[in-house]
């Protein structure tokens, strides 16, 4: 399974859904292959934010050595779900998708509910993180059954 997470910057929410559901998938035992990338451009070839990777230290998770990335065209057909944290970005990549099929790939990440950006609140990156790991909870427990 490929899967890739989408934000707007991919500094501070993306980073750390890659981080969880990679983190998730391979406690569970799933050889899946998890990445993140931002809609926007303006970070490309940093690091995630620091707030976001110390928030992922203190759950035990490493995502220091990521390297933001924008979204593109061709994402659509190297992953096999797209998941997004608001509705932003969901029109944003939606707008970038090509056919039926690349829109049926796209998805927000808790399914009826948003991430919210928390860049400008350093209180949001705990909540944040919060509603990604149950966010990325579902999604495993959703692709594995049956
Ligand atoms: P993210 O947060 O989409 O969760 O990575 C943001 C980070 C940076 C910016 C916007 C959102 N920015 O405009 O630089």
């Amino acid at each position: 399974m490929k899967i890739l997470m989408v934000c707007l910057g991919n500094i501070c929410r993306s980073p750390l859904a890659e981080g969880v559901m990679q983190h998730l998938a391979s406690e569970a035992g799933l050889d899946w292959q998890v990445d993140s990338a931002g809609t926007g451009g303006w970070h490309v070839g940093e690091g995630p934010d620091r707030r976001s990777t110390r928030t992922a230290r203190n759950h035990g998770i490493d995502i220091s050595k990521q390297v933001c990335r924008q979204f593109r065209t061709n994402d659509f057909d190297r992953f096999d779900h797209i998941f997004v944290m608001d509705k932003n970005n969901l029109t944003d990549v939606i707008s970038l998708a090509r056919n039926d099929q690349d829109i049926q790939k796209v998805k927000l990440l808790l399914g009826d509910k948003v991430v919210p950006d928390p860049y400008y609140d350093d209180n949001q990156f705990e909540p944040v993180f919060e509603l990604i790991e149950g966010g990325c909870k579902d999604i495993i427990r959703e692709l594995t059954k049956g």
